[in-house]
This record gives C-alpha cells, structure tokens and sequence, in this order.
C-alpha cells in the first residue's frame, strides 16, 4: 500500500505540527507495517498453527490493526478539510434516521467522548439505516456489512499537541472542519439512497 497524500497541510483549529505528526508519522506507520506483515505473510508456516500463539496468527491479529489504522484514518483525512457546513443529500438522510441533524449531533458528539478510538458515522447495509458505532482500538467492535461514512479519531494523539485533554474543544474543531462535500461522495459512490430501497 501507498500512503495517501493530505489535500490540506493544516486546519482551522488544527496546526500544521498536530495534523504532521498524526499524518506523517502516525498513519504513514499503519501503511510501512501492513506492508510489512503482508511480507511476512507470503512465506509464514501455515502448518504449525496455533490459536494461543503461532507466527500465523500473530501476523493475521495485527494485520486487523495495521490495516483498519490505514483504512481509518484514510477515511478521516479524506473527510475534514472545509468548512463543516451541513449540506447535501447526506443531511437528508440523517434526519430520515436520527429524527433530526441536532439529535444525530448530540449522538455524534457523546460517541466522541464515550469512544477511546473512533466514532464512525455508517450506513448499515442490513437495516438500511445510518448508525453511530464507536470503536477503542482499530481493531475493535467493528460491525460488518456496515460503510463508514464519515470518520472521527479521538484518539489522544489526534488533538493532544494542540488541545491536551481537551476533547471536548477537539471535538468541535472536528465538526467545524468536516468536509460534507466528500461524505456526499461516499454517498453517490456506494448509491447509498438506491440501496434504502
Ligand atoms: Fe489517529
């Protein structure tokens, strides 16, 4: 895997060293690692397996870690970067599921400070609806037949340089960036509103 540029070198409310460390460092460590375990992969004994511990399994363990960072944080970096005003479809059908914008913001936002990892806004493909899911590490609690589609990391080292224990300012500096142009994207991409039917 590749790592993915940034369209965006800082944020209102995010600085230049916030946003590098996290992208640069952090992020840009979940892709050299889940290259490296694919590596390993290819040539691991797959005979002497074991489920307390064997090569195998350690390598197909982190491969969920490595992998959901690279994937989550993707999805992050891609929706921040504007101004975070509501618009598009995307608005619509969260007040088709959450009541109104207001309530699946108030969802948002204590998944934010209830989570120790992410807040993933997802459409689930089984009930046809939007649903907030939090997860503690990038390997856990993630539902399947579920899109994210719009992400939120409030990890400590996603605002601690600029916020310390903030998160709660974090939080909102988050929501004032989002980028609800690329989240409409998501939306048209995976024919979100043709799938509700
Ligand atoms: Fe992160």
């Amino acid at each position: 895997m590749d790592i993915k540029p940034l369209k965006f070198k800082q944020l209102s409310g995010l600085s230049e060293k916030q946003i590098s460390e996290h992208h640069d460092v952090l992020y840009a460590g979940y892709v050299k690692k889940i290259n490296e375990i694919r590596t390993k992969l290819e040539s691991v004994n797959k005979d002497d397996v074991n489920a307390t511990f064997s090569d195998f399994r350690e390598l197909k363990v982190e491969e969920s870690f490595a992998l959901n960072g690279v994937k989550l944080h993707e999805g992050y970096f891609d929706n921040l970067g504007s101004n975070g005003r509501p618009q598009g479809k995307i608005i619509e059908l969260i007040k088709e599921d959450f009541g109104s914008l207001e309530n699946w913001d108030k969802d948002f936002r204590a998944c934010g400070i209830a989570a120790r990892g992410w807040v993933i806004l997802a459409f689930d493909l089984d009930s046809k609806k939007l649903h907030n899911f939090i997860c503690d590490a990038h390997n856990s609690y993630g539902i399947w037949n579920c899109i994210p589609l719009l992400i939120m990391d409030v990890y400590e080292h996603a605002y601690f340089l600029d916020y310390a224990t903030a998160r709660k300012k974090y939080i909102d500096v988050f929501m004032q960036n989002i980028n609800w142009q690329f989240v409409n994207s998501l939306v048209e991409k995976y024919k979100i509103v043709e799938l509700r039917k």
